[in-house]
């Protein structure tokens, strides 16, 4: 039925009818629409559980307001009843009945000033007649929305006796629903605040990196746990202390309240009074308000040796091998590894010789490997491959500006980088005499100064060194100083060639074939007796490496299950071939490749063992005598016959 229009009404008085009629509203149905489930009102009155407690105080105090209405109520967004609170003096109406969880819908009630401020946005004020449904036609309705953010939240809302005064009420509803939204929004955003610090204050101790923040006077205002623990202090009862008061030496933030200016990623060396050293890398931010002035700084500071295990780690810098990667049953190679896992389990320098492919890096790694540094950095430095004038800030590393070319911001040398673990010095004889020199200095006293440096580090290095050279042999032609020799020569390993262990070369063989059908996804099950009789008539001058290329090469090569003779391809067996002779079964006599001029005295090969075994034996003559496997007696004579100084 189309309402008629006695008088001209508001607009949203009309738009409100419209939309009635077209949602087909029964003109004769009640004052609001109850359906609601125990469970559903609980979630109902749970979700709006806030907006709740913050209207209780402003609905009480509408109390000397209450006069003009029947009943104030607190409605949620969707129209539904959360609180209601009722005039006690007014007649009992029959049609009044707005319980909580009741719902106002212009569907099923019509147009109310509830529906219709939500509609409009704005606070509504709706009198008898312009409601749709003719349950209130009596009656005026009176709504205001509360916001949070922009948005409507609820509403504040009245009805009472149609009456031209209370028109006059809807400011005062209007001003009451701000102050619940005021009240709101300040809780809410307070919460936001407590929140963003929890979370704030969660992200910052999760940091493995120490923070602190002074104000502009230098008195601290947080500090991490992780910051403590850096600079030794307590954390709770350094808040609120000068800074200069926390930490026991002079504390380099107070230069950035002097100079306005941070940094990031500034390396400090710090020397507390106790003579203790703090090593670390620190980041300072001023803040400053919109004058200008400082109001506090921020610093996040790690130590130095957590930045090197980080840098160690995105290098590479860790042993990828241990002893069991490390193929070989003869007695010789079997010596040669209980010598070198009895120097893992020592701190002792480490020297490793042998010929090119041997398995020194090998054994070096695994050294480390199976030693109680295995967590901490393993640095190699091939000294052979780094230019002269490169290698001693490599190693050492440099201050800013100390030499041409070198990078504004200084660098950390190998040695610093291995610091807690071991360095793995790699063609030891190729390194310069004057290079030695340091060396040895930083070897023999635990300590190191950056080139165009002045402060001096502690180290806790430990040094792996090889070479192929005969370093003995070196310093004797001045190539090589003896006392450096001696320094890293404290426990001896060598690897023997692979030509004086050729019981090896089977296992070596399957071990690679292994290796490379893996990796190569192929499916080589093994390898001919003609096959492996070529490869045992060669002298593998290129040792393991070169065994392991030329198996590369047949597996490459091999088209069936077996490799077969035509797939074993050595480059220069025809030349090597001449060297060998063999025996009626094909076997060879000599495996050794000696030419003449490679032979040497005997008592020069006497001389040379002892001291050998002096220096391994550190010249014990026990020790020695047990070495050479004769008495000590013979040693005290063959010493004083070479001219040989023991302990
Ligand atoms: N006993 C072994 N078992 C398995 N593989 C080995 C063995 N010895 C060496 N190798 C392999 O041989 C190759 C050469 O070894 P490594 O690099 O350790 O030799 P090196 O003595 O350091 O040689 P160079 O003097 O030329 O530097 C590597 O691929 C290594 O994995
Ligand atoms: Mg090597």
């Amino acid at each position: 039925m189309i309402k008629t229009l006695p008088k001209t009404y508001e607009d949203y008085v009309v738009n409100g009818w419209t939309r009635c009629e077209n949602s087909k509203t029964d003109m004769g149905s009640n004052m609001c629409f109850f359906n609601i489930s125990v469970f559903d009102l609980n979630t109902l009155l749970t979700e709006n559980v806030d907006l709740i407690l913050h209207s209780e105080n402003v609905m009480k105090s509408i109390d000397e307001y209450m006069d003009s209405f029947i009943s104030v109520l607190l409605i949620d967004k969707d129209g539904y009843i959360l609180m209601e609170k009722k005039n006690k003096d007014a007649l009992t109406d029959s049609d009044i009945n707005l319980p909580v969880g009741g719902r106002f819908t212009e569907r099923f009630n019509g147009n109310t000033a509830m529906s219709t401020s939500i509609v409009e946005n704005k606070p509504i004020c709706l009198a008898g007649e312009e409601h749709y449904c003719r349950v209130y036609y009596d009656y005026s309705t009176l709504s205001a929305p509360i916001y949070f953010n922009g948005e409507i939240i609820g509403l504040l809302a009245a009805i009472g006796r149609k009456s031209k005064d209370i028109k006059n009420t809807l400011g005062m509803m209007a001003a009451a629903a701000k102050a619940i939204s005021i009240e709101y929004e300040a809780d809410r955003t307070n919460k936001q605040i407590i929140e963003k610090n929890k979370c704030e204050s969660a992200i910052v101790d999760t940091m493995t990196d120490g923070v602190l923040t002074v104000d502009k006077d230098g008195f601290v205002t947080f500090m991490n746990q992780v910051g403590a623990e850096i600079l030794c202090v307590n954390r709770e009862s350094s808040i609120g202390r000068h800074i200069s008061d926390v930490v026991d030496f002079k504390p380099v933030i107070l230069d950035v309240l002097k100079t306005g200016k941070g940094y990031i990623d500034k390396e400090f060396l710090i020397t507390k009074k106790t003579g203790e050293k703090i090593h670390f890398i620190k980041t300072a931010v001023p803040i400053k308000d919109e004058k200008g002035n400082i109001v506090t700084v921020v610093d996040t500071f790690r130590k130095i040796k957590r930045v090197n295990k980080l840098l160690n780690e995105l290098n590479g810098a860790y042993a990828n091998f241990n002893f069991s990667d490390i193929i070989g049953s003869s007695i010789k190679i079997q010596d040669c590894l209980s010598k070198a896992k009895a120097a893992s389990g020592s701190v002792s320098n480490v020297l490793i010789t042998g010929e090119s492919g041997t398995g020194k890096e090998l054994v070096a790694h695994s050294i480390h490997s199976s030693s109680d540094r295995n967590n901490q950095p393993f640095v190699s430095i091939n000294c052979g491959a780094i230019p002269r004038e490169l290698l001693e800030s490599e190693l050492f590393g440099y201050e800013p500006g100390s030499f041409t070319g070198a990078s504004n911001k200084g660098r950390m040398g190998k040695f610093e980088l291995a610091d807690g673990g071991t360095i793995f010095l790699d063609e030891i004889g190729e390194m310069p005499m004057d290079m030695q020199v340091k060396l040895l200095r930083v070897i023999q006293d635990r300590k190191l100064t950056r080139i165009g440096g002045n402060h001096v580090f502690d180290l806790d290095v430990r040094v792996i060194a090889a070479t192929n050279k005969d370093l003995f042999e070196q310093c004797k032609n001045g190539r090589f100083r003896e006392d450096l020799y001696y320094r890293i020569n404290v426990l001896h390993v060598n690897l023997p060639p692979l030509r004086e262990r050729k019981e090896d070369i089977t296992e070596l063989i399957h071990y690679f074939i292994n290796k490379l059908n893996v990796k190569m996804n192929k499916d080589i099950m093994d390898i001919s007796q003609a096959a492996m009789a070529k490869i045992m008539s060669y002298s593998w001058p290129g040792n393991i490496r070169e065994l392991e290329n030329t198996v590369e090469r047949a597996v490459n090569l091999c088209n069936g299950g077996i490799i077969g003779e035509e797939d074993i391809f050595i480059e220069n067996l025809r030349e090597e071939s001449h060297t060998y002779s063999t025996d009626a079964e094909g076997r060879h006599k000599n495996m050794d490749i000696v030419s003449e001029n490679e032979i040497e005295p005997l008592e020069d090969v006497e001389k040379r063992a002892i001291e050998r075994a002096l220096n391994i034996s550190g010249g014990n003559i026990t020790i020695t005598a047990n070495l050479l496997k004769v008495t000590r007696n013979t040693i005290y004579n063959k010493m004083k016959k070479y001219n040989l100084s023991g302990e």
